[in-house]
C-alpha cells in the first residue's frame, strides 16, 4: 500500500501529542503537516510544545523540527496532505466553520471534537460497531458539494469503555443500562502534577459529560437511512460522571436490565467471540481481540491494564448477578489512544478499507 500523507490539526496538544506517538512507525500513514494556534505557528515541534510534552514516552527525534503551521494557510495544506485529524480545542461554532473549510477544500477530516457529533449526516463512528454509518459521507457531500472532502467524528471518550460491552448483549433486549463512569485527568487535557485540586480527590462533575454518556451510544447504535441516523430506542441510560486521580484511563461500573432472563456464560460468550469488520479486514490498529474478560475479581485496573493492546483494548471484569438490575461489570478503556487519538486512526484506516479515503498523489 502506497503511504497516505496525514496533518494534524492541534497537533501540540494532548490529543495531538498522542497522534504524534502513534503515527511515527504506522505502516500506512505518514505525518507531513502539524498545525496548532498562532501561538505555536512558525516555531519548530519541540519548541511549541516547549515543556508542555505530557506523554510517559519521550517525543519522537523526527518530528522535533517539523514546522507548526496555522490554520490560515490552507493552499500549503491541501498540497501537503491527503487527509487531517483533528483535535483542536476551540469554540464550536469556529470549530466547525474549520472543519468545514477543510473538508471543503477537498480534504477529509476525522475529528475528535464534540462540535458536530449531532450533525446528521455526519458519521458518528466506532469503527467495530457501526462501520456502515459512513455511508452518510454521500450525503454530507451533497450538501459541502465535495467530490472528496468530508467530516466524521469519533464519540466522546468516556463511552467507548462501556458501549463496546454492551453493544453485543442487545441482542438479549438490553432495557436499562445505569453507569458510573470513573474519568483520569488526562480527559481534560492535564496531568495530576499541574492540577493540585485533583490530588487525594473525587470531582462528581464534568461538565457536559453524563448527557454525552446518555445519548451518544443511541446514535451509534442508530439505524442508517439515506441522510441520517435514527436513534435506537432501547437501552434507556443514565449516568454519573467523575474525574477520579487516574493519570490515564476511564473506568465504568455499569448495571444492566434485559427483557428476558438470560445466563451469564451467554453474556461471556457474547464478549468472547465479538467480532467486526476491522477485526476481520485484519486493520493496523484493530486490537486482538476487541473485548477481553478478566477472570480475577481486582481487574480491570488503569494502573495494568489501560495500555493492553496498545491501549486499543476495551478490558472488562467482574461480571456479577445484582440484586435490582440483572447483571453489573467493570469497563476500562485507554481515553487517549481508544478513546481519542488511537480511535481516530482506526477510523482512518476504516475509512481507507471502504474506499472513502483516496491519495491525492
Ligand atoms: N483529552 C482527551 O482525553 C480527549 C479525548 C477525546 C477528545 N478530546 C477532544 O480533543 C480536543 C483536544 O483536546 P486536548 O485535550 O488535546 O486539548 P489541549 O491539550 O488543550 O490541546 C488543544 C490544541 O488545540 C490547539 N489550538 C487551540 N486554539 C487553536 C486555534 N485557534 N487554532 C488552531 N489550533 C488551536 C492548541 O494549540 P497551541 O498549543 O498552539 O495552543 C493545541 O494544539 C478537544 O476538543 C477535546 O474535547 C480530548
Amino acid at each position: 500500500m502506497r503511504i497516505f500523507r496525514v496533518g494534524i490539526l492541534g497537533a501540540t496538544g494532548h490529543v495531538g501529542q498522542r497522534f504524534v506517538l502513534l503515527l511515527q512507525d504506522h505502516p500506512w500513514f505518514e505525518i507531513t503537516h502539524l498545525i496548532a494556534s498562532p501561538r505555536s505557528k512558525g516555531k519548530a515541534y519541540s519548541e511549541a510544545v516547549g515543556d508542555g510534552w505530557r506523554q510517559d514516552e519521550p517525543m519522537p527525534e523526527g518530528v522535533k523540527k517539523y514546522i507548526v503551521h496555522g490554520t490560515d494557510e490552507m493552499a500549503l495544506l491541501k498540497d501537503s496532505v491527503d487527509f487531517v485529524f483533528s483535535a483542536v480545542d476551540m469554540e464550536k461554532d469556529a470549530l466547525i466553520q474549520l472543519e468545514e473549510a477543510i473538508a471543503k477544500a477537498e480534504i477529509p477530516v476525522i475529528s475528535n471534537n464534540s462540535a458536530m457529533r449531532w450533525t446528521p449526516d455526519v458519521p458518528l463512528i466506532m469503527p467495530e460497531i457501526n462501520p456502515d454509518h459512513t455511508q452518510l459521507i454521500k450525503a454530507q457531500r451533497k450538501r459541502l458539494g465535495t467530490k472528496r472532502g468530508f467530516i466524521v467524528v469519533k464519540p466522546n471518550c468516556s463511552i467507548q469503555s462501556f458501549v463496546p460491552a454492551l453493544t453485543p448483549l442487545r441482542e438479549f433486549g438490553l432495557e436499562e443500562v445505569f453507569v458510573t463512569t470513573y474519568q483520569a485527568v488526562s480527559g481534560a487535557g492535564r496531568r495530576l502534577s499541574d492540577w493540585p485540586e485533583m490530588q487525594h480527590n473525587v470531582i462528581p462533575f464534568i461538565s457536559g459529560e453524563e448527557e454525552k454518556s446518555e445519548w451518544e451510544p443511541l446514535r451509534v447504535w442508530g439505524k442508517l437511512t439515506e441522510d441520517r441516523i435514527e436513534l435506537a430506542r432501547k437501552p434507556l441510560i443514565s449516568s454519573q460522571c467523575f474525574r477520579v486521580p487516574v493519570e490515564f484511563g476511564h473506568m465504568a461500573a455499569v448495571f444492566v436490565r434485559f427483557r428476558q432472563p438470560i445466563e451469564s456464560t451467554d453474556i461471556l460468550m457474547r464478549w468472547r467471540d465479538f467480532s467486526s469488520v476491522a477485526g476481520e479486514a485484519n486493520l493496523p490498529s484493530a486490537p486482538r481481540p476487541f473485548l477481553r474478560y478478566f477472570e480475577e475479581t481486582d481487574r480491570p485496573q488503569p494502573k495494568y491494564d489501560v495500555s493492553s493492546r496498545k491501549g486499543m483494548g476495551i478490558s472488562i471484569g467482574r461480571l456479577r448477578e445484582d440484586p435490582i438490575f440483572d447483571y453489573k461489570f467493570v469497563c476500562l478503556s485507554h481515553n487517549l489512544v481508544r478513546g481519542a487519538a488511537g480511535g481516530s486512526i482506526l477510523t482512518a484506516e476504516l475509512l481507507v478499507h471502504q474506499g472513502w479515503l483516496t491519495q491525492t498523489k
